[in-house]
């Protein structure tokens, strides 16, 4: 089953962690990939295992967006399905939260799903097909604390998401957000084992969520077979919300 031959896909922060599993997923299903991330992502392409193309782009850039649709339109002359998913993520308490790292994590998070739209959404909509999906996350929910400054880009990704399925439901494109739980990536690695269980002990499925967890449903939003779902913000935290 490949479902997604014959698709160019973008998936940023694909170094490491979730946008990692998000893009061997994509690959396995038959996407052509371009890797976008603040490092070289040479891993995720071993791992791919066949040509992938790798930029070096600080996605919170209007330079750095303009430059990937000049290389990506080179290259492949199209792009099928965004995957907005490099996050910055600092803890910080309102005493310690600056102007800077509140600026730095709405850049990084939300600005770069906003550049992305206007920089590729052009080009999906010339073939009347185009997936963009972009990641939030289920902490927005959550009593964590020292993250007021993520979650409120966490929660304005979700409201750009709406508004922009609005805008593009007649182009044949589709945006929606996934929201994972807490994973077991390079961003959790510290956690001690008891905060661990802590977290899934409070899901239905009681087990750490694994990057593969968050690939599946981003893979199913980017395929025909979820055409019709437009808006969305679908929960991947093995059922701790029971509302979404
Ligand atoms: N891991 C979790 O527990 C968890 C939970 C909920 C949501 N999320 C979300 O999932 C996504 C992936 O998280 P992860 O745990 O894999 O993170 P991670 O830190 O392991 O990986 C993030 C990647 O993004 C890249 N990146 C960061 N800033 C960038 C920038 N300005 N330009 C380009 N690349 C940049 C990093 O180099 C890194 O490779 C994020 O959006 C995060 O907010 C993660």
């Amino acid at each position: 089953m490949r479902p997604l031959e014959g698709r160019v896909a973008i998936v940023t922060g694909a170094a490491q962690g979730i946008g990692r599993a998000i893009a061997v997923k994509l690959a396995e299903q038959g996407a052509e990939l371009v890797l976008v991330d603040q490092k070289v992502s040479s891993e995720t392409a071993e791992e791919i295992g066949r040509r992938t193309m790798s930029l070096v782009v600080d996605v919170s850039s209007d330079d750095g967006w303009a430059r990937m649709a000049k290389d990506v339109d080179q290259e492949h002359g199209r792009v099928d399905i965004v995957v907005n998913n490099a996050a910055y993520y600092p803890h910080a308490l309102l005493e310690d939260l600056t102007f800077d790292i509140w600026h730095r994590t709405i850049a990084v998070n939300l600005d770069a799903c906003f550049l992305s739209a206007k920089y590729f959404i052009p080009m999906m909509r010339k073939r009347t097909w185009g997936r963009m999906v972009n990641i939030s996350s289920n902490s927005i929910g959550t009593n964590s604390k020292g993250m007021s400054h993520y979650m409120a880009s966490k929660m304005g990704i979700l409201g750009f998401t709406r508004g922009l399925a609005n805008e593009v439901a007649d182009d044949g494109i589709t945006v929606n957000a996934v929201l994972p739980a807490i994973t077991n990536t390079a961003a959790t690695a510290g956690m001690p084992e008891e905060a661990r269980r802590s977290v899934w002990q409070q899901q239905a499925i009681q087990r750490f969520a694994e990057p593969m967890d968050i690939a599946g449903p981003v893979a199913f939003l980017c395929g025909n077979d979820a055409a019709f779902i437009t808006g969305q913000s679908i929960v991947a935290d093995g059922g701790m919300y029971k509302i979404s």
